[in-house]
């Protein structure tokens, strides 16, 4: 990040319109970079997101041994196979990315290498010990700052101990965290996952030629593979990010008279929450041309201008919409009537406290909320443009600084974000992006 906070207000003087394509996903770009290090030969990847996360994922790999590189729009990653991860000479620095983090402290577990993870301000707030607790039971060992939070050290087991592990949080990081310690570890690793999150490593590891099975009982998903595994390099194909697509899909909504198109979104079961909860709210998204890309599904989202009214978001489709929550506050600040989120307790533990730091956010620019320990309740203006004339902090959150930034394009005053450029983690061209849809910078 350069040195100078970087404010931002962003502001409509019309209708947004367009056509606009959205980068890669940021989860399969992670994974794309550390499945490909691990596999035997040349993976190419077309569409990786840039944003400083995953360079982060890419500056890891390349410690530990992996080439990766880039010519003209593709990436090409050379592995050294699974087991052949070498000891880093650096500390690893994650910035912002608790994906990078929890997932590389899972492949890190099963070799016998010692690592260092550092990260920012916001990194070294988030609790770890949801994967140092699995990993130890494989048989690495750690040693982090108090609370289990980075900096932190590890050291892997190799051959590391097979676990039967059932998530206590609904997270992908943590499942993908044993999942891929369990590459280089003898026998069966078995992850219950007793409610469905995200499945991008269940679809990779497979793709990669991994042997992993899943089973479904009722709701819960039991998740085995079978090391040790040896992965097959890749062509791969990442999907616009549904994550990031979330910001002009609601600017769009809010912003009177506004008819746009985003290209290639990702549109997997386990991620499209949003659209269908923005739906059920009023919310005119047609889903365009569904195909498939690289093993995911994708559509062109083509949304208009809607009145939106406010409902209680059911609790079980957080996980498919975790990271889309604060748009979806936004999105309810312009709905007629309350909107109820609730079973969002996560989010408190994401790049920062995402149910405070938008109450305080909203609130500041003068619409009513409440906070509750899982959730958030806010009254909309039934689509007038909300009072705003406030700066608010982003607290190092790219998702944040986006979601605030959109709540600007239809405010009385300006909406003013402190500080963008942790945009660049997942979004660099999202101000750019914006502009071409017709919003401008005040
Ligand atoms: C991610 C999983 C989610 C999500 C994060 C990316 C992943 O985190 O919030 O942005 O790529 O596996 P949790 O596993 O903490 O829910």
């Amino acid at each position: 990040m350069n040195d100078a906070p970087l404010p931002l207000s962003l502001t409509a003087n019309g209708p947004l319109s367009g056509t606009v394509t959205v980068p890669g996903d940021k989860s399969i770009s992670h994974r794309s970079l550390m499945l490909g290090a691990l596999a035997v030969g040349e993976t190419v990847i077309d569409g990786l997101l840039e944003g400083e996360d995953v360079l982060a994922t890419a500056a890891a790999m390349r410690a530990m041994g992996a080439q990766i590189e880039k010519r003209g729009s593709r990436w090409h990653v050379h592995g050294v196979g699974v087991g052949g991860l070498l000891q880093p000479q650096v500390a690893l620095d994650m910035g912002n990315s608790g994906t990078s983090t929890r997932l590389l402290m899972g492949l890190i577990a099963s070799h016998p290498i010692t690592a260092t993870f550092v990260g920012d301000a916001s990194l070294s707030k988030r609790p770890m010990g949801r994967v140092i607790d699995p990993l130890s039971q494989m048989g690495a060992s750690f040693s982090a700052a108090p609370g289990g939070r980075l900096p932190l050290t590890m050291t892997g087991l190799c051959p590391a101990v097979p676990l039967r592990y059932t998530l206590p949080v609904a997270s992908a990081q943590v499942k993908s965290a044993v999942l891929l310690a369990g590459l280089n570890t003898p026998g069966h690793t078995v992850v219950i996952e007793p409610v469905a999150t995200r499945d991008h490593s269940e679809r990779m590891l497979a793709g990669f030629g991994a042997d992993l099975t899943v089973e479904t009982q009722g709701g819960t998903r039991i998740i085995t593979l079978k090391g040790e595994a040896e992965l097959r390099p890749q062509a791969l194909t990442v999907p616009g990010d549904p994550s990031s697509a979330a910001f002009p899909l609601v600017a769009a909504l809010i912003v009177p008279g506004s008819d746009i198109t985003i290209a290639n979104v990702g549109m997997n079961p386990t991620r499209a929450g949003l659209v269908k909860v923005l739906q059920a709210m009023g919310a005119d998204i047609s889903v365009v041309q569904p195909r498939s890309v690289g093993g995911e599904p994708v559509a062109d989202l083509h949304v208009r201008h809607s009145p939106l009214t406010g409902i209680e978001v059911p609790p079980d489709s957080a996980p498919s919409m975790i990271d889309e929550y604060p748009i979806l506050f936004v999105a309810a600040a312009f709905a007629s009537g309350r909107t109820v989120m609730r079973g969002l307790e996560e989010l408190r533990v994401k790049e920062s406290d995402r149910i405070a730091v938008m109450a305080a956010g909203l609130q500041a620019c003068g619409i009513p909320c409440t906070e509750h320990a899982d959730g958030l309740t806010v009254a909309g203006t039934g689509g007038d443009p909300v009072p705003g004339g406030a700066t608010v902090p982003a607290h190092l959150d790219h998702r944040i600084a986006m979601s605030l930034a959109v709540l600007g394009l239809h405010a009385r005053a300006p909406v003013t974000i402190d500080d963008a450029r942790p945009i660049a983690t997942s979004f660099p061209g999202f101000v750019a992006m914006m502009q071409a849809l017709g919003a401008d910078r005040r």
